[in-house]
């Protein structure tokens, strides 16, 4: 889980910048409370699942960390920083991790560990701190790790082991201290001395002796001593302190040549039961007395490389050690002995194992093993021998032999003849180039031969009628070029054929025949183009699992389908590899493909250079739990393809050109747990891809092209906090995108801040509501008039749109319209009424007489000013202070500019001067720029008056343009 509080810095307009801090403080305090919430753990790996704490691995090896991760989840039980430049362990880096059982830091550059810092561990078991500068043991370094047992300390630099630094780990059973600086054995004294003790490595350090008073004075527990590669000058033993210790290691030990041997009583050593002397420096004779110390109880016995003594000295040693009657195993690799004589061993009755690997051997006496009675195995292995010795033929007893590493080139038909009891025989890497019919014919009980790494050409009928208990047979690395029908007939028992890396390319029909109890056949990097014509190559494996041709040279030319399908028989097959192949890779993978492998689990086809794949290419494999089709070329996959492998568990496509998850849309796949998609073109990840893969608990998808924009917010977010998916290596996940975010890491993009503005875009659109109402309200309080002036002009607008929508046209009932205020009624009905209806014969239209009763006010101006010609405005004082008429005219002076027509004629009653005009806006403006009529004016000569406006009414409608009293009104 990462951390971080955004500043904001350059976009900051204050409020912005405080909502976004206090934002991000709000997810700080989220993250806060549950510092173990996600599943994701910068530099590391998580194995295992949140839930099954039993199990819990987190990985962070190898990974360039200097300081511990901070919030490893608390229930993990295995942790691994191995590899890393991690330099001290401070008081509360494991604080927590109770659960922790198995924690491993070797190799880094620990030189310091606070006190109480593994305190936190009750529960460990295994502590690993090799490979570090430590160079003390303090007094409180292991306190509390009451259930450790096994604690790695080797390759530091310890010199000084405190006395009660170990106390209190009574559960401690293993200490490896090898390779530090330890010079005086009464360091480990406290080691030695606790109850459960029974390992001890303190080899390769500076210990010049071994005295068992300075480690003891009681009997100890331990079981295993390894002392080796220490400058002991003396190994002395003066009390019965190790009564129970069975492994004793002194190899390479001695100084100058020399080490003394001094155990007063033989019984001090009773139950040793192994013994190293490899290279030991000591006097021929001391070494003899050694082997009498633990006569009675050695069975086995290391007398590697003991450089300075000859081929005698060791025959003599030989001869002490194999008189030990107990001593059952003897082995004497990289000793230079060349020439195994017919006496060298003759002592050694009882031996069951001899290993004379790596001795030079170039020659044996036919008689070399002959006096060994119930020799069991016996290993020649990396020596200098061109065929199989005569020696090795009449041992009726031998189970295993081993003659690797040889340069055998032939071998004869009685090689083997008298192994009947043979079960594993190991040729590997020898110069073998061909087999004769009758080579293994007598190895009835034969479990296992290895010869790969041979120069085999051809297998004749060696497996044709011999071997019928074989159930391993490794012929990898020859030289075969083809497998003849019935080659493997006799091999019954054959469980795995390993064929791998030889040159075949061509398989008879049948070749497997035979086989009826293979489970795995591996044929990769051969050169195979084809599966056979028919396909009956690969008939007679009826219990076939597993099935591996990778790397060869089979090419499609079209995906048509193969008549017959290559794999129809293996009905049992599992598991099938056919990934790499060489030259043009697969190309194109037949539609019909997998026909037939209906218990097909896993499929690796990667790095066949395929471009597409089919919709029903897996319809045959329903099981299909794991596929990797990485390293392809396919830009693309429909979610089709998916569809018939619902159990699909497991999908890797790294690095096949991928450029978007959508295809998982949809895909079906509710059971895949694991998808690697790493190196691919991805550039987004959006919830729906997630979304549908619900049981997915590992995502890879590292080295991809992220955009680093607001797209990967939800992402980065669902990385951090889900708990059931971990996304591997998500810390290192690098844009692509922007130009000036390349090479930065995704999770250190801010993009919060996205899901931050979200928020942001709720806040803003509520501040303009807010404004908008009290903008409203003052404009309402300070600019009534026209408030209310627009409010009546928009209602005409309505009016208007509602008359056109009825496409009709104002039918002109009345010429005039005539708007008055009812205190100037008495001049209406008395001075205009009688000359324009009586004297000049227009038709009116007067609001007491004319208006629909029970119909709106505002409805009836509307039809009024509408159904007329024009509308003659009496204006007054009065006129001017009414609300109906001020509507009136605004409705008619609407219809003025609305129609372009000029419809309005204005009569005024009384001289009213401009400035009282100008609450009623609209009115002023019309007077300013309008010829208007007035009635003092006209004064007694009444008859000019009617004349004028006679005129007035009868002026056509007519646009602005032709109509010289309209033009004056166009500012408006
Ligand atoms: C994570 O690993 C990288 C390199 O692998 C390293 O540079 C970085 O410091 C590590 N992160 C932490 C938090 O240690
Ligand atoms: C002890 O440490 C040495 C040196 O690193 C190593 O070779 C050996 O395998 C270790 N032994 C055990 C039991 O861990
Ligand atoms: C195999 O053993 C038999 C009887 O022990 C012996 O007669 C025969 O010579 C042996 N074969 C070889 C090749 O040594």
């Amino acid at each position: 889980m990462t951390l971080k509080i955004t500043i904001p810095g350059k976009q900051s307009g204050s409020t912005f910048s405080q909502l976004r801090l206090f934002l991000c403080f709000l997810m700080y305090c989220w993250v806060l409370a549950d510092p173990a919430c996600g599943y994701f753990l910068k530099n590391c790996t998580i194995r295992g699942n949140l839930s099954d704490t039993s199990n819990m691995k987190v990985l962070c090896y190898n990974r360039n960390l200097e300081v511990i991760p901070i919030a490893i989840p608390r229930k993990v039980s295995n942790l691994d920083l191995a590899m890393n430049n991690i330099s001290k362990i401070e008081k509360l880096d494991f604080k927590g991790l109770s659960n922790l059982k198995i924690l491993n830091m070797s190799r880094n550059q620990i030189s310091q560990v606070d006190d109480g810092a593994l305190g936190h561990l009750e529960a460990l078991q295994e502590l690993g701190l090799a490979h570090n500068r430590l160079t003390t043991l303090s007094d409180h370094l292991f306190q509390g790790l009451a259930n450790l047992s096994l604690l790695h300390l080797d390759n530091n630099l310890i010199a000084t082991i405190s006395s009660s630094s170990f106390q209190l780990l009574s559960s401690l059973k293993t200490v490896n201290l090898t390779k530090n600086n330890l010079y005086n054995m009464k360091e480990v004294q406290p080691i030695v001395q606790l109850p459960h003790l029974h390992e001890l490595y303190i080899g390769s350090n500076r210990f010049t002796s071994f005295q068992s008073q300075e480690i003891s004075n009681t009997s100890i527990e331990l079981r295993l001593l390894d002392l080796s590669r220490n400058p002991l000058g003396i190994f002395r033993i003066t009390a019965d302190v190790l009564p129970y210790l069975e492994v004793l290691d002194i190899a390479y030990c001695g100084q100058l040549g020399h080490m003394e041997w001094d155990v007063l009583d033989r019984s001090f050593l009773r139950n040793v039961n192994r013994l190293n002397l490899s290279g030991i420096e000591m006097s021929f004779e001391r070494m003899g007395m050694v082997l009498q110390t633990v006569n009675s109880s050695l069975v086995h016995l290391r007398l590697h490389d003991l450089v300075n003594s000859s081929r005698l000295k060791i025959k003599a040693l030989t001869d002490i050690a194999c008189r030990i009657p107990t001593l059952s195993v003897l082995r004497l690799e990289y000793n230079n002995i060349g020439n195994l004589s017919e006496e060298f061993l003759q002592s050694c009755k009882h031996l069951t194992e001899v290993d004379i690997s790596d001795t030079g051997l170039t020659q044996l006496s036919d008689f070399s093993f002959r006096s060994i009675e119930q020799l069991s195995a016996l290993k020649l292995g990396h020596n200098r021998l061109s065929f199989v010795p005569k020696a090795t033929k009449n041992l009726p007893t031998l189970k295993i032999l081993d003659l690797s590493f040889n340069i055998i080139n032939k071998l004869g038909c009685s090689d083997f003849s008298n192994l009947t009891e043979l079960t594993q025989l190991i040729i590997f890497h020898n110069q073998i180039p061909n087999l004769l019919g009758c080579v293994f014919q007598d190895l009835k009980e034969l479990r296992i031969l290895k010869m790969g790494s041979n120069k085999i050409l051809t297998l004749n009928d060696a497996f044709m009628n011999a071997l019928h208990k074989l159930e391993a047979l490794n012929l990898a690395g020859n030289k075969l070029s083809s497998i003849r029908k019935g080659e493997f007939k006799s091999l019954t028992s054959l469980k795995t054929l390993l064929l791998f890396d030889n040159q075949i390319a061509s398989m008879e029909d049948g070749a497997f025949e035979g086989l009826v109890n293979l489970t795995e056949l591996k044929l990769g990097s051969n050169k195979i183009t084809q599966i056979g014509i028919r396909n009956t190559v690969l008939m007679g494996l009826p219990l076939l699992k597993s099935l591996d041709i990778s790397c060869n040279y089979i090419t499609y030319v079209n995906d048509d389908k193969l008549n017959p399908p290559p794999f129809s028989h293996l009905t049992s097959l599992e598991n099938l590899r056919i990934f790499s192949q060489r030259h043009k890779g697969l190309s194109h993978l037949p539609i019909n493909f997998l026909e037939g492998l209906k218990s097909l689990l896993s499929f690796q086809a990667g790095s066949l250079n395929i471009k597409e794949l089919y919709p029903d290419t897996f319809i045959y494999t329903p099981r299909l739990w794991f596929l990797d089709i990485s390293k392809n070329e396919f830009t693309a996959l429909t979610p089709k393809l998916f569809h018939p492998i619902p159990r699909l568990n497991s999908l890797y496509l790294t690095k096949a050109r991928i450029q978007s998850l959508d295809f998982l849309i949809g895909a079906n796949l509710s059971r895949v747990t694991l998808l690697q998609v790493s190196k691919n073109d991805i550039t987004v990840v959006n919830e729906t891809v997630l979304r549908s893969l619900p049981a997915l608990t590992y995502l890879d998808m590292q080295d991809n092209a992220f955009t680093c924009g607001c797209s990967d917010a939800w992402f980065v977010q669902w990385i951090e906090s889900d708990n059931q998916t971990q996304v591997v290596g998500a810390g290192e996940f690098t844009c692509n995108y922007p130009a000036d975010l390349k090479d930065t890491k995704l999770l250190d993009v801010e993009l919060q801040f996205c899901i931050v503005r979200l928020g942001l875009y709720y806040y803003i659109s509520t501040t303009c509501l807010v404004l908008l109402t009290l903008i409203a309200s003052f404009a309402y309080h300070f600019l009534k008039w026209q408030v209310i002036y627009g409010y009546y002009l928009f209602l005409a607008f309505l009016y208007d749109t509602k008359q056109r929508n009825k496409h009709t046209p104002h039918g002109c009932q009345y010429d005039a319209f005539i708007s008055y205020n009812a205190h100037d009624e008495p001049w209406v009905l008395r001075e205009l009424l009688p000359e324009l209806e009586g004297e000049q014969g227009w038709k009116l239209c007067l609001h007491h007489r004319d208006f629909q009763p029970g119909k709106p006010i505002i409805d009836n101006i509307m039809d009024g000013i509408y159904g007329s010609r024009k509308t003659i405005c009496v204006i007054s004082r009065r006129y001017l202070e009414s609300e109906w008429c001020s509507r009136e005219i605004q409705v008619a002076s609407f219809r003025l500019f609305d129609e372009q027509k000029d419809v309005l004629i204005l009569v005024f009653l009384e001289e009213i001067p401009t400035h009282q005009l100008s609450p009623y806006h609209r009115m002023r403006k019309l007077v300013k720029r309008r010829t208007y009529l007035s009635w003092p004016r006209a004064g007694v000569h009444t008859g000019v008056f009617w004349q004028q406006l006679r005129l007035a009414l009868e002026t056509k409608d007519g646009s602005s343009e032709e109509n010289p009293i309209l033009s004056g009104v166009q500012a408006l």
